[in-house]
């Protein structure tokens, strides 16, 4: 259950009495050395005292690793406890009186803990109650689908708990809301009746289906699953998101195969519902199925928690639908896959079967055999394109070689790039050992052209600097100023690829987001001084009191946020694409294009690319829309004047 959060005066009154000598000295031993104490860092394997703690400013600093704070962050990262626990420890030290939030807000909050309580009752007597049901004559059909169709063993129906939503309109509805009283409004919010489009009342969600109960972690059900037994269509209906139930942060199977996947070290991913209860039923139980819904970062996050080596294999159906699963499962994990934060395999199962399929002709061993021998994800991707390439084709073979090498542009590990560089090279050439010594160097190159960061000096012009200078302290300054407009920052600098060019605005932009993210709901509330209190000691943050402090021009510009928002954008994108322009030219001149033909098309295509994208950027910039004037306070206020109505 959820802490209730702490009234911001409680943490203000810590915040006061809270001495940092005090508080560091328990855990380093520090010698006064002027007005300051010094110590090893407990952070970091310190030799020399680079650890320095500073009373008059209440904050310490590390020298050699660079940890750095006040005395709430210290002991947050010493214990690895959370800011609410480091806070309620110093209230009772330093006797001050603890305040949770206002009486009215705590009980809107315990209403809220006391609704989810309310939920999951509902949901364990429906699933009890559907469980009945399969076992009652007008569930025999249901039975005998999961006995003789899909030929599941009566232990493994009791162990995934499956049941049988009656065909009535109002069973479950007679059960829940007549017979045992349950208001209506929680039924439904529940997720298991659903309101009539016309008239009063309502009908059962689930009917004539068979029911597979979704559990959370705890295995406490949050949701159902619900096949025809038939042809009828949707194949699947299932519980749509409530207050528990949230697809994009379940798995499917996960409270019953986390076990296994500590035990094996790995995880396997399926597609479907009768996927994961076929391979358990096998024996194979460290498996579980995303709900419908493209796998997710975070529900990877979710089992790398229990695989030591951080092993996922995605097992999804050899169709095209299921290549594509696959593709955009590891669009959303590449960031993790790339770092090797993850080892994610693939498992393409022969004969575009799933694995449900696979198991009625094939033994569990067979299934093992497979898993072992699945590709790592890069590997996979690399054959998905050369299966789709004919290489005797110029232009197919153009268009493979510059997608792998797209592919092999991200790897930032240096040897496992040239590992690929020479083993798709050797792909490519098709056994023609000169042909692939030139690939090789083609690839080489095309790759260290995709990992072109263009942070470099050496494409940038005269005035560049000054624009990105002032475009960067733009973004920056609204972003510290003004909460609502964080997310639109954050997007549009992702969506066009963007990073803060001037090295000082990076580091800031790190720190934030790193602040961000220890302490989320702090940030939002004053990200200004938990920013203020990292950068005091550390260097170069000078320029950081400039950016907190607001003049007349600066105000104005948090007035017509967005506007500047998109100008800054547009601007930080132009120079990137004229130096990368600039860029490529260079390159293009250098090759000799009858040696390397493909190369010298790739350069040509790429200067043609941001070519376009600089003409579509100077186009939008072009089109200020009325609603972009309409923020600039003085044209509203001169519209108001003249009796413009827009
Ligand atoms: P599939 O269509 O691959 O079904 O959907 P399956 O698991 O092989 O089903 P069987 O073996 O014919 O019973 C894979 C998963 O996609 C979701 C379900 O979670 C299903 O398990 N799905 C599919 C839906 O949510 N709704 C649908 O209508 C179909
Ligand atoms: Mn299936």
């Amino acid at each position: 259950m959820e802490i209730p959060r702490l009234h911001p005066d409680t943490v203000e009154a810590v915040k006061q009495r809270v001495d940092i000598v005090d508080v560091i000295s328990e855990h380093v031993v520090l010698r006064k050395r002027g007005k300051d104490h010094t110590g090893l860092c407990p952070f970091h394997e310190d030799k020399s005292p680079s650890f320095s703690v500073s009373p008059s400013k209440q904050l310490y600093y590390c020298f050699g690793c660079g940890a750095g704070g006040n005395g709430i962050k210290f002991l947050m990262e010493i214990g690895k406890r959370s800011f609410t626990d480091v806070v309620l420890d110093l209230a009772k030290r330093y006797q001050v009186t603890v305040q949770t939030l206002e009486p009215a807000q705590r009980q809107e909050l315990q209403r809220q803990l006391s609704l989810r309580e309310q939920l999951y009752e509902v949901l364990a007597l429906s699933s009890k109650f559907y469980e009945h049901a399969l076992r009652q004559p007008d569930g025999q059909k249901a039975l005998s689908y999961l006995l003789e169709q899909r030929q599941l063993d009566e232990a493994t129906i009791q162990q995934f708990q499956l049941g049988y939503a009656p065909s009535g309109w109002q069973v479950l509805y007679g059960y829940l809301v007549e017979q045992k009283r349950f208001p209506v409004e929680l039924v439904e919010q529940a997720g298991l009746i659903v309101p009539r489009q016309e008239g009063k009342g309502y009908y059962d969600r689930f009917r004539d289906r068979l029911i597979i109960p979704i559990h959370d972690l705890q295995g406490r059900v949050i949701g159902f699953g619900g096949r025809a037994l038939g042809d009828e269509q949707p194949k699947y209906l299932n519980s749509p998101e409530t207050e528990l139930f949230d697809k994009g942060k379940t798995l499917f199977g996960l409270d019953q195969a986390r076990a296994a996947i500590a035990k094996q070290d790995r995880a396997v991913v399926v597609e479907g519902y009768f996927d994961v209860i076929a391979l358990h039923a096998a024996g194979i139980t460290n498996v579980v199925a995303s709900l419908g819904t493209a796998l997710n970062a975070a529900q990877v996050r979710m089992l790398l928690r229990y695989s030591e080596s951080k092993q996922v294999v995605l097992n999804f159906d050899a169709d095209a639908a299921g290549n594509k699963a696959a593709e955009r499962a590891i669009g959303e994990v590449a960031e993790l896959a790339y770092q090797g934060e993850v080892q994610l395999r693939v498992l393409n199962l022969p004969a575009g079967k799933d694995p449900d399929e696979y198991l009625k002709m094939h033994t569990a061993q067979d299934y093992r055999d497979l898993l072992f021998d699945a590709p790592l994800w890069l590997d996979w991707q690399i054959q998905q394109i050369l299966a789709i390439t004919d290489l005797s084709q110029a232009d197919q073979f153009q268009q493979g070689s510059q997608e792998v090498a797209k592919l092999l542009g991200k790897l930032p590990n240096a040897t496992l790039r040239t590992h690929y560089i020479h083993r798709c090279a050797e792909l490519l050439s098709d056994g023609n050992p000169r042909m692939a010594l030139q690939l090789e160097a083609d690839l080489r190159t095309q790759v260290r052209g995709q990992r072109w960061h263009g942070r470099s000096q050496k494409w940038q012009r005269p005035g560049d600097r000054s624009l990105l200078e002032e475009s960067e302290v733009q973004l920056l300054r609204l972003y510290l100023h003004v909460p609502e407009y964080r997310m639109l920052i954050k997007s549009s600098l992702e969506e066009r690829d963007l990073d803060f060019n001037l090295s000082h605005h990076r580091l800031l932009w790190q720190l934030t987001l790193e602040v961000e993210a220890a302490e989320p709901a702090e940030a939002k509330q004053d990200l200004l001084s938990l920013l203020q209190d990292r950068c005091l000691e550390a260097e170069g943050f000078g320029f950081v009191q400039g950016l907190m402090q607001l003049d007349e021009k600066t105000q104005r510009d948090l007035l017509r946020a967005p506007l500047v928002v998109r100008t800054a954008i547009a601007s930080m994108e132009r120079v990137m694409c004229e130096k990368r322009r600039r860029h490529f030219l260079d390159l293009w001149k250098q090759t000799d294009c009858s040696a390397s033909p493909d190369l010298a098309q790739y350069y040509q295509q790429q200067i043609y690319a941001e070519t376009q994208r600089i003409e579509a950027i100077d186009q939008e910039q072009r089109q200020v829309t009325f609603e972009d004037l309409a923020q600039i306070p003085w044209v509203g206020e001169f519209r108001d004047a003249l009796g413009i109505s827009q």
